[in-house]
């Protein structure tokens, strides 16, 4: 099935890298929020980042032109209809998502396929709130998306092998990137991996093991990853970390994914990462 015009709900940091994926793919993009303002302003943001490959010798001023024509900012979420595929990057909670793919399921053509950008959640749980749940699908991008290689597909007891393919097949030949199949289960690969690591360096933090610094030079040298645990929360935000570590704990059930309190207080004082200027580190 030919997938030209997407919808992206939530113009967050997520949100907004999906899109400059896709609009750099070709495809024609809606970008919403919960508030107008909010999808310009990431328009705006999107547009200052890339002027800034532009400068660095990175990108062409006439693709950073097309990235962003191909991307309208909506005024509500009305602008996604005709949408081949919405892709959904709001808030990590179930109740808010659900209640987005009912009013999407109500308003798109019968052939639309229904993505979740979801770092945890159930895609089966979710695809069955709908009246498509055979086009319901988990297509998870690594943070940030324009950079990232990987997208770990998911797919609900529901999903089609049609519909499997097409997002594979989106994802592999129009956004170059590689694929990876999820079966559903909280976390999926990747978080089920990476959070728990975070987690435990929250731990190691609360228990005063030693500084943010040495506990991320430590992974970061001692392991060779790009950036250390903390480094990285602060990156994904410590709320959507937080909401992730909850889904573990509560649907796996053991206590050894239960999120550390500092997490949660972190989270509670609104610390919550780069996006607010405040998390494990400051950014000024
Ligand atoms: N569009 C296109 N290219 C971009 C870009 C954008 N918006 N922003 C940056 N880039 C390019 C830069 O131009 C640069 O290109 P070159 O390598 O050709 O110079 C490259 O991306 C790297 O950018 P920077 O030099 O600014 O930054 P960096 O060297 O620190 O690398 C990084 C950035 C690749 C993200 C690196 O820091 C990294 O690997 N971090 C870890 C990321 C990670 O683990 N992500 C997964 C998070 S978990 C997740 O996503 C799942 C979840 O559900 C929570
Ligand atoms: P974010 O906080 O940067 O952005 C979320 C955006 O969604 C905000 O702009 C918010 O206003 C908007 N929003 C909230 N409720 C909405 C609603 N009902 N309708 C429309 N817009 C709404 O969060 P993010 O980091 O972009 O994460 C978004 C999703 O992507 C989450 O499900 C998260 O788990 C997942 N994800 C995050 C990362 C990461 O590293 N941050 C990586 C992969 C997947």
């Amino acid at each position: 099935m030919a997938i030209e015009r997407i919808a992206v709900i939530g113009a967050g940091q997520m949100g907004t890298g999906i899109a400059q994926v896709a609009a750099q793919a070709g495809l024609a993009v809606a970008l919403v929020d919960v508030a107008p303002e909010l999808a310009e302003r990431a328009h705006q943001k999107l547009a200052a980042a890339l002027q800034k490959l532009v400068e660095k010798g990175k990108l062409a001023a006439g693709d950073r032109q097309g990235i962003l024509e191909r991307i309208r900012p909506g005024k509500s979420l009305e602008a996604a209809a005709g949408a081949d595929l919405a892709i959904e990057a709001i808030v990590e909670k179930e109740e808010p998502k659900v209640e987005l793919f009912r009013a999407l399921d109500g308003m798109l053509g019968p052939h639309a396929i229904l993505a979740s950008n979801t770092s945890s959640i159930s895609i089966t749980k979710m695809a069955a709130a709908t009246k498509r749940p055979e086009r319901f699908i988990g297509m998870h991008f690594m943070n940030p998306p324009p950079v990232m290689q990987l997208i770990e597909v998911i797919r609900g007891l529901q999903t089609s092998e049609e519909t499997w393919r097409a997002i594979a097949e989106l994802a592999t030949q129009r956004f170059k990137k590689t694929v990876v199949t999820s079966k559903d289960v909280p976390g999926f690969i990747v978080n089920r991996v990476l959070i728990p690591l975070i987690n435990e360096a929250c731990f190691a933090l609360q228990e005063g093991l030693a500084t943010p610094e040495d506990i991320d030079t430590a992974v970061k040298l001692g392991l060779n990853h790009p950036m250390g645990p903390l480094t990285l929360a602060d990156f994904v935000g410590l709320d959507t970390c937080l909401y992730i570590a909850d889904v573990l704990h509560r649907e796996l059930g053991e206590d050894k994914y239960r999120p550390a309190s500092l997490l949660r207080q972190y989270v509670a004082a609104g610390w919550l990462g780069r996006k607010t200027g405040r998390g494990f580190y400051r950014y000024d």
